[in-house]
């Protein structure tokens, strides 16, 4: 048999909207074969400052979100730059789409436009080939997806605050994963469990007032504290033993509410500084099941965040988001500090599928774990479940338990576990003890 034509015919690209109802820029890849592909790009809305740009056009349609310029790049410079490129060579591909760009962050042509055209062009390389997006990307990888596949466990929110819910926690997002699942399938029963119970005292409460942007319950409550109250609560009623079957994972955030090592906690109105967080973390730690905290420290407060890590990074998960932005460098760099032991993987801040999975592989050689994320501004597209699979990850965040942009992502991956069999292993509990740079602390 011989390989299909998998070189870039032309290229498509339209403005589709996304789950916060604004515009977003989708692209479509066709290939020689007839082959084709197509991705949608997210949107952040607690965005780290070394992110890179995405491309707004400003003015007051769409409260100056509309993406026209990113559409005009992708139409214009980046299909007359891939025009003819193989897309089976994702890395030289996406080393054209960064040269073009031309600048560290995508800032000239918009890394919605330049991800957009990298997640579409691996679609359609794997479609030439007659795989699913994973199989492809595991491939490339030299995984064998009959054999090693690994399905990832899942970090999922059932509360959702910070820049996602006006501000109405200080901390973003209240989550749970279940490491005493047997399956992928099985922890996402469990959650559901959770999620539906968290409701239910909620509402007994009378702090039932709906779902924020991801789709956790809105987080109507008098402290940070009282979330993770009513949190441990849910998993007790649902039956759950905690920490045991079900844990519970934070992202602080706290770019989001600090800078120069003051934290301003609104909801309670009182600062601390950069100790004093880390002490009620800490205290946090000691009370509730908590097995992963996400940017407990601001982006620009790396030291304290090393202290932390110092303090907590053999029991915890410490996760780097804001702080990381999916860069290899700053994971190096951070390694080298002793700041964090895990990365958040969100292919839009940086604009390629490849840097994004140079980051992974940075992650990998300074023995840090990596969970593979979705934005708070999303679609239907669900090609994180592939790279969390294809590149064999081991975790994946994408949100809550409601909303059709966030429950078309988890059901991609039970269809996934479903196809796989028992060749695929579900990373469950082995997520926590796997970690090296968490033995080393
Ligand atoms: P964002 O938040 O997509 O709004 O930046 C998600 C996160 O902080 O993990
Ligand atoms: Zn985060």
């Amino acid at each position: 048999m011989t390989a299909p034509d998998t070189r870039i015919h032309h290229l498509v690209a339209r403005r589709v909207w996304d789950s916060r109802g604004r515009p977003t820029v989708e692209a479509e890849v066709h290939l020689h074969s007839g082959a084709t592909g197509r991705a949608i790009v997210p949107a952040g809305a607690s965005r780290g400052t070394r992110e890179a740009l995405e491309l707004r056009d400003g003015g007051a349609a769409f409260g100056g979100l509309d993406v026209q310029q990113a559409l005009a790049h992708v139409r214009g410079e980046i299909a007359a730059a891939v025009t003819g490129l193989d897309t089976a060579d994702q890395a030289a591909l996406d080393a054209r789409l960064v040269a073009l760009d031309g600048t560290p962050n995508k800032q000239r042509l918009g890394a919605n436009a330049t991800l957009a055209v990298s997640m579409a062009a691996a679609h359609a390389a794997a479609a030439a080939h007659g795989l699913p997006l994973y199989a492809w990307l595991g491939r490339q990888q030299g995984i064998d997806m009959q054999a090693n596949a690994l399905l990832p466990l899942p970090q999922i929110q059932i509360f959702g605050g910070g820049a996602h819910a006006g501000r109405r926690t200080d901390i973003q997002d209240f989550m749970v994963q279940c490491p005493g699942a047997a399956s992928f399938a099985e922890a996402l029963e469990w959650t559901a469990e959770v999620y539906r119970h968290a409701g239910l005292v909620m509402q007994e409460r009378g702090a039932l007032a709906g779902v924020a942007d991801e789709g956790g319950w809105w987080p109507a409550f008098g402290g940070n504290e009282e979330a993770l109250e009513a949190l441990l609560r849910a998993i007790e009623r649902a039956g759950f033993v905690p920490g045991e079957q079900v844990s519970i994972a934070l992202d602080i955030a706290a770019s989001e509410f600090g800078r120069g090592g003051r934290y301003r906690l609104g909801l309670e109105g009182r600062e601390l500084d950069s100790d004093g967080l880390i002490e009620m973390l800490l205290r946090w730690c000691e009370r509730y099941p908590i097995t992963s905290i996400e940017d407990p420290l601001a982006e620009d407060d790396a030291a304290a965040f090393a202290r932390f890590t110092q303090a907590a990074g053999t029991r915890l998960q410490i996760v780097g988001d804001d702080f990381l932005v999916s860069d290899a460098a700053l994971v190096r760099e951070a390694a080298a500090a002793g700041a964090a032991n895990t990365v958040l993987l969100k292919p839009n801040q940086r604009g390629t599928l490849s840097e994004t999975l140079a980051c992974w592989r940075a992650a990998r050689e300074v023995g840090y774990a990596a969970i593979v994320s979705a934005r708070s501004g999303e679609s239907e597209d669900t090609t994180i479940v592939d790279l969390a699979i294809g590149w064999g990850v081991g975790q994946l965040k994408v949100g809550s338990f409601a909303r059709s942009e966030r429950m078309a992502k988890w059901n991609e991956a039970l269809r996934i576990e479903e196809r796989l069999g028992t060749s695929a292993r579900f990373a469950g509990a082995a997520v926590f003890g796997r970690n090296p740079a968490r033995a080393r602390g």
